[in-house]
């Protein structure tokens, strides 16, 4: 099975897994990304009736419009009642990197606003040490040069994500080599640096459930509460 194969077959099973909840009063978040491209892929076939969901992108928003589900803004619910998403790195803690796709900030955002977090990826993203996939850091481009000083001392190595502007309107910077001995830390200390707006370490709120896709397997990793 190649990669996007896996990828499918995980978004079937969390659409699998949340279609009895969902009804007419169900909140779902939607994120962002190839993985999650598949989720909306069941839910346009399967016109649930359900009251609306809240995507964490525009490009989400715009697949998801022949679902007939109503698209609406954080601002206008009281909180989420499921949010499915892909990653780019998971751990056995169910922390996660996030934010290849760009999207990072307004996905921490949904994942931070939902009862359940549905993470969906295939085995290739497993990494028990987080950080060989680049991490993601959404900044103000006037900070821009002075973070990137301060992830360099810190040992990372930044690089500028060329010609990507967020839907939010800022720049992202791809931190390589970045040491990620406790997520949960660096989480807090990137975000203390003035200029970034956010970034891609889920670690305080993790995942609650990863669907994850094998060659030959579905497996469904439930959270310790
Ligand atoms: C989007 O900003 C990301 O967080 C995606 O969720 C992540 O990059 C996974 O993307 P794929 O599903 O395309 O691998």
């Amino acid at each position: 099975m190649n990669q996007d194969e896996k990828k499918k077959k995980a978004a079937e099973a969390a659409f699998l897994r949340v279609l009895p909840s969902l009804n007419k009063e169900t909140i779902l978040g939607i994120g962002t990304g190839s993985t999650t491209n598949f989720f909306i892929e069941e839910l346009n076939k399967a016109k649930v009736s359900i009251k609306g969901a809240v995507c964490s992108s525009e490009a989400s928003k715009a697949n998801l419009e022949s679902s007939g589900i109503k698209v609406m803004e954080l601002n206008e619910v009281y909180g989420i009642d499921v949010y499915v998403d892909g990653a780019d790195e998971f751990n056995s803690r169910f922390e996660l990197i996030k934010g290849g796709g760009g999207a990072l900030t307004r996905e921490k955002i949904l994942a931070n606003s939902s009862k359940q977090f549905i993470c969906i990826v295939d085995d290739t993203k497993f990494c028990e040490l987080l950080g060989k996939f680049p991490l993601p850091i959404e900044v103000l481009e006037v900070a821009r040069s002075a973070i990137s000083r301060e992830l360099m001392k810190m040992g990372g190595k930044p690089v500028y994500r060329q010609n990507f502007i967020t839907d939010n309107g800022h720049q992202i910077i791809d931190v390589h080599n970045m040491k990620i001995d406790i997520p949960y830390e660096l989480e807090s200390t990137l975000n203390n640096m003035p200029g970034v707006i956010e970034n891609g370490l889920f670690a305080k709120r993790t995942a609650d459930i990863i669907i994850q896709a094998t060659n030959s397997d579905i497996l469904t990793l439930e959270k310790d509460t």
